[in-house]
């Protein structure tokens, strides 16, 4: 029972997946909370990994680089494995690429509350295309990624607002 005065807040609560969870998702996660913040959108946002390599690392400096360059800092982040109670935990779940989609498919339980999507589909004309790994390239893939990040979360505070 809510006491008098008091409001349901419904914040969407949105977990960001790729491979090691210190490129992508961090700046999936960035650029999201960046975006809703600009709309005055109220959500929860994460980012994990389906690896557990990088567990307890802050980001690439390369993608704390990019981050910072537009505005957000992103070195205090730690990088976690996604986990079976995430299913439960958020409304909804995203794959940076069609290998971590598949990864979180085997590792979803029966009837989750999260539903499950590739990020890009969330911007027309790129359904389907995953955000490429950036990890073995050089510094210019890392502003890719935030442009793809950023056009994605565009879409996404416009599809919540
Ligand atoms: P991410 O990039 O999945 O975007 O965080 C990678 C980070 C680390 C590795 C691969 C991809 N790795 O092989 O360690």
């Amino acid at each position: 029972m809510l006491a008098r005065g008091m409001t349901l807040t419904t914040r969407p609560a949105l977990l960001f997946v790729c491979l090691g969870n210190i490129c992508r998702s961090p700046l999936a996660e960035a650029a999201f909370r960046l975006e809703a913040g600009l709309a005055g959108l109220a959500v929860e946002a994460d980012s994990a990994g389906t690896g557990d390599w990088h567990v307890g690392n802050p980001p690439d400096l390369r993608a704390q680089a990019v981050a910072l360059r537009h505005g957000v800092d992103i070195s205090g982040y730690q990088a976690r494995q996604v986990q079976p109670a995430d299913f439960e935990r958020f409304d909804w779940i995203f794959a940076l690429d069609l290998d971590n989609l598949s990864a979180l498919r085997r590792l979803a339980p029966t009837a989750p509350r999260a539903r499950l999507s590739l990020l890009l589909d969330m911007v027309p004309g790129r359904e389907g295309e995953p955000v490429a790994d950036p990890y073995f390239g050089n510094d210019a893939g890392f502003d890719v990624t935030w442009r793809d990040v950023s056009d994605a979360a565009r879409a996404l505070v416009a599809r919540l607002g």
